[in-house]
């Protein structure tokens, strides 16, 4: 008996989710050091033109593609590509990564999600409280990682806990499915987060300059050293391709999950301003609320000699450490710190919830199981892919996972989808789609930018990102001797998810073949 396909209960709700997806740890954390080492405000130019060129073209082309597959049953990039080119055999295994990418991003994303929650318990109980040097929070933050002994942390046992927590709570949304679970929890969890964030930046550009006695560590040094345009930075191939990495990422479109929300959708449904809405609330969480936190507030704090070191310390440092540190020194500390990572552990669950539906509606729909079947299956199946993560955090597994999950299978995966969208489904077909029960025309020079400009933008970030990073990445270098055994163990896991995967794919096909 053909199961009725999930919807998604308004459109409201879509929306929500689809940002709820976008808004994530990326926004808050990524983004600000990003912008901070790219340039400061003239990395918003290539940020800008990115998010023209690549970041909105490719979310008309995901809800797009999602819609439609959905119509035919298919939630996901296999099904979906199939159906658009159901002439060549191999292309489904294409869309295998979009499966592949979300399930190796949810594999650590969900842990560092887990060390959101554990803060904002920490913060309200004052545990971090006597943690008042950077490198007594940057203790502090190891002992939780269990990556030293020390007076803060015994183990890893309380990582582990709060772990549990999260794990358990994404399980449950999914459990509950589209309409009762993620578009329930999008839709209070956004606006919670919203909440948060405006308290936090007005309570960040409330600062002023509270030490008479520095007077150049004030607030408004702070937002010029975020925001002030250093057009030298223009000339980097490097800024550039941060740039588009940050769209690509902070959108999440490249991963897959977009494709899987929008299937759920009915195919008159509008996606133009739909997905345009999505992107606009994305856009107002990371550069009016990102943009406004944690780097001017440090630069408050540590003043402009450190604010440079602070910067590209990284962002779980920023984000874990120095913000700790300069919640300790205000008022209301604890209340602020509080909010800083509810904030983070709501724009992270809202992302991790779609990162896990690929793979679960891969399942549900080309092996014909139910849901809490599918979900039950996902649950034993990522809570064991979590553990090299949790445990070898240190051997830099979770780099490797972040570097093919997070980074390379984004590019190599919208590539993909848009050269399949344009060019084999065919331009005038895809923009016909594009508008069904559109609510605003597309402007006609998209036509252009989809079928020529975002293929050859993302080639370009391809090829020079392979010879940037990947050959670095794939040759270890600079990378301790000591981490490769794990590196390489990391590799081997993420081949056999691949291959598990493909194998999946061709037994769905062929007892679909039996079946027909
Ligand atoms: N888009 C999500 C983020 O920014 C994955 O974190």
């Amino acid at each position: 008996m053909a199961k009725t396909r999930q919807r998604w209960g308004t459109r409201l709700g879509v929306i929500m989710a689809v940002a709820g997806s976008a808004v994530g740890l990326g926004n808050f954390l990524r983004f600000p050091v990003q912008a901070a080492s790219n340039g400061g405000g003239a990395f918003l130019i290539p940020y800008f033109i990115s998010l023209l060129l690549l970041g909105i073209p490719l979310m008309w082309v995901e809800w797009t593609l999602g819609r439609y597959g959905g119509g035919y049953g298919h939630g996901t990039a296999p099904g979906i590509f199939h159906t658009m080119w159901q002439k060549n055999r191999f292309i489904k295994y294409f869309g295998v990564i979009g499966i592949f990418g979300p399930l190796v991003i949810f594999i650590y994303y969900t842990y560092i999600e887990s060390w959101t929650l554990a803060y904002s318990f920490f913060a309200i109980t004052g545990k971090y409280a006597g943690a008042n040097t950077e490198s007594a929070m940057s203790s502090f933050l190891a002992g939780f990682q269990g990556l030293e002994r020390n007076g803060y942390f015994g183990s890893i046992a309380q990582a582990y806990i709060f772990f549990l927590i999260t794990f358990a709570a994404n399980i449950a949304v999914i459990y509950y499915g589209i309409k009762g679970g993620v578009e329930k929890l999008c839709n209070i969890a956004m606006p919670l987060l919203f909440i948060c964030g405006i308290a936090l930046v007005i309570r960040v550009l409330s600062l002023g300059s509270p030490d008479p006695a520095r007077p150049s560590w004030s607030l408004s040094n702070g937002l010029a050293f975020m925001w002030n345009p250093d057009f030298r930075a223009l000339a980097s191939a490097k800024v550039w391709l941060a740039a588009a990495g940050q769209i690509l990422f902070t959108l999440s479109v490249g991963i897959g999950v977009i494709l899987t929300y929008a299937s759920y959708l009915s195919k008159g449904d509008d996606v133009v301003l739909s997905g345009l809405s999505a992107v606009s609330m994305n856009e107002f969480a990371e550069v009016i609320l990102g943009g406004c936190i944690v780097i001017p507030a440090a630069f408050v704090f540590f003043g402009p000699e450190r604010i440079g070191s602070v910067a590209s310390s990284g962002a779980f440092n920023l984000g874990f450490v120095t913000m700790p540190l300069i919640f300790q020194k205000i008022a209301m500390g604890a209340f602020f710190g509080c909010a800083w990572f509810l904030l983070l552990f709501l724009a992270g669950i809202t992302s991790s919830v779609s990162l896990a539906q690929p793979a679960v509606a891969f399942l549900e729909d080309e092996f014909d199981i139910t849901r809490p079947k599918a979900v039950t299956i996902f649950g034993i199946a990522s809570f064991i892919l979590c553990q090299p993560a949790i445990f070898f955090l240190g051997k830099g597994v979770v780099n490797e996972l972040d570097f093919w999950g997070g980074t390379f299978c984004l590019v190599l995966f919208a590539t993909i989808e848009v050269v399949l969208f344009a060019w084999i489904f065919g331009m005038n077909n895809a923009w016909e789609e594009i508008h069904r029960g559109a609510d605003m025309r597309v402007p006609a020079v998209y036509k252009f930018i989809i079928k020529y400009v975002t293929p050859v933008f993302l080639l370009a970030i391809l090829g020079s990102w392979f010879i940037q990073e990947g050959i670095p990445t794939i040759f270890m270098k600079n990378m301790p001797g000591s981490n490769r055994p794990f590196v390489f163990a990391a590799r081997a896991l993420l081949i056999g998810i691949f291959a598990v995967l493909a194998i999946l794919v061709k037994i769905a096909w062929s007892r679909k073949r039996r079946v027909v």
